[in-house]
């Protein structure tokens, strides 16, 4: 049996190579705590055996993925943080001046770290109630590194508890539908939206020339070096005029638009 603090470290430097996640040595509980049921699930004896498992090398994915879905934090709910969306209303929208009047220019985002799909689809909802020619050119690319999250988003669906987090009750009568005991979205929202499962530090970005990217309350859980890497690659795959949105607090050492939001730079 291998001993606990083996396993703590392994699964340490396995969250922080293959994700980039740090986790603090305070965090020890929750190795217990989330992989329980992973353990259980997969028929492992131990939570021990689970984790030297997953970060053997060529270890599989049906060993490492509900590991790193288990281990990364999903915390997310519907038009998080008011003064995002006013600002991507009032500055944001307007100084990319793809919603002049009469214009056809396409608008293309990349929402990276997208969760269980809360904050893409109130961006759709969003533009269907604000802007809703430009919402008609809107293509949306939203990504996770967490496969159990994105089929989540995917599919749409959410508990009452979930859909209740932060959504308008208008809004949750117009843009979803009952699904057994639980909300789901309905397709005119979900077809906008492309998911893919994709990971921020060891992958390219999935595409090139978007408008917006949005990578918010994800950086917080990347060191330093790290963290400028993946800033770095967002900020190449924006277009001349395009922006970075990130958290309000995860401040960045470069101009910001408002608190947040970065032009791209060099
Ligand atoms: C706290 S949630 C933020 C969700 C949403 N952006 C919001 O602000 O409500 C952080 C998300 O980052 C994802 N994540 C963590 N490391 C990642 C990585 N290396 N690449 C892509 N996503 C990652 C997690 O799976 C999780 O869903």
């Amino acid at each position: 049996m291998p001993e606990p603090t083996q396993s703590w470290a392994a699964l340490r430097t396995f969250m922080a190579t293959s994700c980039g996640v740090s986790l603090a040595d305070d965090q020890h509980y929750l190795m217990e705590a989330r992989l329980s049921p992973v353990a259980k699930t997969l028929n492992f004896k131990s939570v021990d055996e689970l984790v030297l498992e997953a970060v053997r090398p060529g270890a599989p994915n049906r060993v490492t993925a509900p590991l790193i879905d288990a281990m990364t934090t999903h915390e997310t709910y519907w038009f998080r943080d008011t003064q995002f969306w006013k600002a991507l209303q009032d500055q944001v929208i307007p100084k990319l001046g793809v919603n002049a009047p009469g214009s056809t220019k396409s608008f293309s985002v990349w929402l990276a770290a997208c969760s269980s799909g809360q904050e893409v689809y109130s961006l759709t909802m969003f533009l269907e109630e604000n802007f809703p020619a430009l919402h008609e050119r809107t293509t949306i690319i939203a990504t996770d590194v967490s496969e159990g999250a994105v089929n989540q988003a995917k599919e749409g669906v959410y508990t009452v508890y979930e859909a209740n987090r932060g959504l308008a009750a208008p809004r949750l009568v117009k843009h979803f539908e009952r699904h057994h005991a639980n909300f789901k979205v309905k397709e005119k929202l979900r077809r906008k939206v492309t998911f893919l499962t994709h990971n921020l530090v060891t992958q390219p970005p999935p595409g090139i020339g978007f408008d917006l990217v949005l990578m918010r309350n994800v950086l917080i859980y990347f060191p330093d070096a790290t963290r400028r890497a993946v800033v770095q690659k967002a900020m190449n795959v924006l277009k001349p005029n395009g922006l970075l949105g990130i958290g309000a607090t995860e401040l960045l050492p470069l101009p910001a638009l408002s608190p947040g939001w970065y032009p791209k730079s060099p």
